[in-house]
């Protein structure tokens, strides 16, 4: 087996999917690269084989074959485009792009350089996803007429970020005076949406086409900046709306994602907290009322002891097999736009208070910024 070679760019959350990558057979990470010394270091003692950069060009002169981009959101267009542009496949960190110029200009260096781009959406990788498509495919929950998805993670101790990449809430006290906003105090909370979206899509195989969306102002802590939170409403291709809400500066505990499917013939369910369970109901005289169910957190592979309950290990193994073998990419660059682009219109309906807006589909459509 020959071995297939790994670069890292961003040795925050993406020392996690290097260090899967390393324990898959026949693949071996031999480069990482973070401008930070500390994550650099960190990063090089994390993947022994790899030689340390702290610049991305330097790096992607070397010649390895799967890039992994983990940089912030608003750097995911000119890393993602710079790395197929080197001739290196892309497992890009979600979500793909930050504004619709971002996402055409992805969309078009895959075309023109024939490049091999997945999306690191981990979430599609959740047991109980898995074991809800298998329901919709023997038709036993009939079909779907509406699907809800949420977000909420109280993110404000990682607001705040120092030079060397620790991160704060900028009113702890340890928070230094040198530290500074990081990305994630400047984001619009549904452009996160492609961990509670992307999910939905994948299970009903459908797509976004319009979003009407509102904000609910920046008033836990505002000195954060971005809105607390955002509540979309989207139409989709098969006539079922999907509702999505994503909350990042509110006091609930625990955060995580949450996800509900209402179906011509039942309901399922997945649990809000580790001590409560997933749900189903079926109308079909089997079930009188909804019913308990212990479905599987991560689909099951070889890395399934991996971070987020094992669903990072379903992605980079699923990524490892699909490149290996030549297959299609198994979340194209269409499908992370299917995923990304109602985020970004949904972040300019609620600018516009909630006015709907048309999502367009990158298969047949340009985008563009004016509209
Ligand atoms: N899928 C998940 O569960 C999950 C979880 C957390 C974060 N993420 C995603 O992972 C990505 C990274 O998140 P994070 O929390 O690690 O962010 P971060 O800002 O903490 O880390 C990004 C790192 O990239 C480095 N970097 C960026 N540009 C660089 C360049 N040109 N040269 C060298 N180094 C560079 C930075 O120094 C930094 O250490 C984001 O896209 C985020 O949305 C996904």
């Amino acid at each position: 087996m020959t071995t297939i070679t790994v670069g890292l760019l961003g040795a925050g959350r993406g020392l996690s999917l290097a260090q899967l990558f390393d324990r898959v057979p026949g693949y071996r990470v031999v480069a990482v690269c973070d401008a930070i010394p500390e994550r650099l270091d960190r990063a090089r003692s994390a993947c022994p084989r790899a030689e340390g950069f702290h610049d991305y060009a330097a790096m992607l002169r070397e010649p390895f074959d799967v890039m992994i981009v983990a940089s912030a959101p608003p750097n995911h267009a000119d890393h993602v485009c710079a790395a197929l542009e080197a001739g290196k496949a892309v497992l890009s960190e979600v979500p793909a792009a930050h504004t619709i110029d971002d996402a055409q200009r992805i969309v078009d260096t895959v075309a023109r350089t024939r490049g091999y781009y997945m999306l690191g959406e981990n979430c599609n990788y959740y047991g109980f996803i898995h074991a809800w498509k298998e329901l919709l495919e023997e038709g036993v929950l009939g079909e779907v007429i509406h699907a809800e998805g949420e977000y909420v993670h109280d993110i404000r101790g990682i607001t705040w970020v120092d030079a060397d990449g620790r991160y704060y809430n900028p009113a702890d006290p340890r928070c230094p005076a040198t530290a500074r906003p990081s990305w994630r105090a400047r984001y619009n909370p549904i452009q996160y949406i492609t961990h509670s979206l992307g999910p939905l899509l994948w299970l009903t195989s459908d797509r976004c086409t319009s979003v009407s969306c509102l904000s609910t102002g920046c008033r836990t802590q505002p000195e954060i900046g971005s809105p607390d939170g955002q509540i979309a409403l989207f139409e989709t291709h098969s006539g079922a709306p999907i509702r999505q809400s994503c909350i990042f500066s509110a006091p609930k505990e625990p955060g995580g994602q949450w996800y509900s499917l209402y179906c011509s013939r039942g309901y399922a369910e997945s649990k809000r907290a580790p001590w409560d369970s997933g749900k189903l109901y079926l109308a079909d005289g089997t079930m009188k009322e909804i019913q308990r169910k212990d479905w599987p957190t991560a689909v099951d592979t070889p890395l399934a002891s991996s971070g987020h309950g094992g669903i990072d290990g379903g992605l980079v193994w699923e990524f490892a097999h699909a490149f290996r073998r030549g297959a299609p990419s198994p979340i194209d660059v269409h499908t992370a736009m299917d995923y990304t682009l109602p985020g970004i219109y949904a972040a300019l309906s609620a600018e516009r208070n909630g006015e709907r807006l048309h999502i367009p589909d990158t298969r047949t459509e340009r985008l563009v910024t004016r509209f």
